[in-house]
């Protein structure tokens, strides 16, 4: 995965844009086309307290709302920590969106000022397909992408 390549192709594309959908829809589509492991890419918003809602992705459709206290999307937006997950079925409470999906990534998304925006979420039908070198690269990306998003 060339994550320099996604990282100059975002950082073109979203220039000067501080929208948080368009950013996230944007985001959502190179990263889908770039990753060759990742089945669903996109985002779940926080919208209400201790509530996500899904935002733009690529892939089959996801659950509509995750609170908080389920899944590893909800586990990732209630401590703050990055979820590497390389074997879904060994992980308490995941949300099966798709029974094809074998392992997970999903990061927090903090805008500028530390407000939680979201999570970004990858899952794959490939089990461990994500590394923490897909966690540290898109941590690095998202900081910079919705530094200024509201
Ligand atoms: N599997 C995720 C839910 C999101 S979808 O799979 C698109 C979770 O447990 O948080």
């Amino acid at each position: 995965m060339d994550y320099d390549t996604l990282s100059a192709t975002l950082d073109s594309l979203c220039h000067g844009e501080t929208d948080t959908v368009a950013l996230m829809a944007t985001i959502a589509c190179e990263l889908h086309h770039a990753h060759p492991l990742s089945d669903w890419t996109g985002f779940y918003r926080v919208t209400g307290p201790e509530m996500l809602k899904i935002g733009p992705y690529q892939g089959g459709h996801g659950c509509l709302a995750i609170p908080f206290s389920r899944g590893v999307c909800g586990a990732a937006a209630r401590t703050g920590q990055v979820q590497i997950v390389p074997d879904v079925d060994l992980f308490p409470g995941h949300i099966a969106c798709a029974s094809s999906t074998r392992s997970e990534l999903v990061l927090p998304v903090w805008n500028g000022a530390g407000k939680l925006l979201g999570v970004l979420d990858l899952d794959s039908n490939t089990e461990a397909a994500f590394t923490q070198t897909d966690a540290d690269a898109l941590a690095a990306i998202m900081s910079r992408l919705f530094k200024d998003a509201a």
